[in-house]
């Protein structure tokens, strides 16, 4: 057998039907050179079914078409990768430039509101809470969005409690102890931490413009999956969900496809931010 694969290769007829499912449901993009990552993601959803293969995932979709199995397919295809105070220098730039800008601005209603655009489990919405904490603004009104396509992470991300590993990533071990706690195995974001935040599906194709205004949205690392068309489609939401003057933060791969009459491009520090205009 040498070193060829096991695992029979996916037919083109049903890496087509997977890629055109996918594209339908969540708007991503997958080329013609992921059967590993669709083989591999979509192997326990293979196992559960008592399915043989792919290639019969694809033939149990196609006899009876099961939305459940269908999300599942695509939760099992995109990334939720994520971690606390990812690009710190993003953070750094909140901190330095955006929050004594609003504090000095919002002194009357002391209201802030903030939008991570793809949440995932949550740790982008919670290192800002976190920051917006270790910065004084704790007797504020703030609301933190959070939202993401996967109601699957969003549960995880509503309950606050992560696992040993995931605080090990991006988290300051002084605020590890400051802001949480120990939970079993697992460690729970505080009380103050938490319900500056709160959790919805949303998909980002979808019309946002009834979500605002917010004085910063995230919209980090997600970009990148869909086409040329659907980014700038969700440029132009996004622009419509912000005050003006406010910001737009894409992750470092990402950029604002010169939507230049929408947003200007500044830089704080090392980091681009979008200025709303
Ligand atoms: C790689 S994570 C990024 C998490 C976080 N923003 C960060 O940078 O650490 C990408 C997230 O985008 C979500 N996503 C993908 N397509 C989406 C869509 N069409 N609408 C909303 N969320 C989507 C995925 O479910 C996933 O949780």
């Amino acid at each position: 057998m040498g070193s060829q694969s096991l695992v029979a290769d996916i037919g083109p007829e049903n890496y087509r039907f997977l890629q055109e499912h996918i594209y339908a449901q969540v708007g991503i993009v997958l080329d013609d050179t992921k059967q590993y990552l669709f083989q591999s993601r979509l192997a326990p959803i293979v196992k559960q079914l008592s399915l043989g293969s792919v290639n019969e995932l694809c033939a149990f979709l196609h006899a009876k078409y099961d939305p459940a199995i269908g999300q599942q397919v695509v939760e099992a295809m995109t990334t939720n990768e994520t971690y606390f105070f990812r690009d710190p220098a993003h953070y750094e730039a909140i901190r330095t430039t955006l929050l004594p800008r609003l504090k000095e601005e919002r002194r009357e209603t002391r209201k802030m509101r903030f939008w991570s655009a793809a949440a995932s489990t949550g740790q982008e919405a919670y290192s800002l809470a976190m920051l917006l904490l270790e910065e004084g603004f704790k007797d504020w009104n703030i609301d933190i969005f959070g939202t993401d396509f996967s109601s699957k992470v969003l549960e995880r991300a509503r309950t606050a409690t992560y696992q040993q590993i995931e605080v090990n990533r991006g988290l300051p071990a002084a605020i590890l102890i400051k802001y949480f706690r120990r939970a079993g195995l697992e460690w729970q974001l505080n009380e103050a931490a938490r319900r500056m935040a709160r959790f919805e599906t949303l998909d980002l194709r979808k019309s946002m413009r009834t979500l605002g205004p917010f004085d910063l949205v995230f919209c980090r690392n997600v970009m990148i999956y869909f086409d040329n068309e659907t980014k700038r489609k969700i440029m132009k939401e996004l622009h419509s969900t912000l005050f003006r003057g406010g910001w737009l933060l894409l992750g470092g791969a990402e950029t604002a496809f010169g939507l230049d009459d929408l947003f200007e491009r500044t830089t704080v520090g090392n980091v681009t931010v979008y200025v709303a205009r």
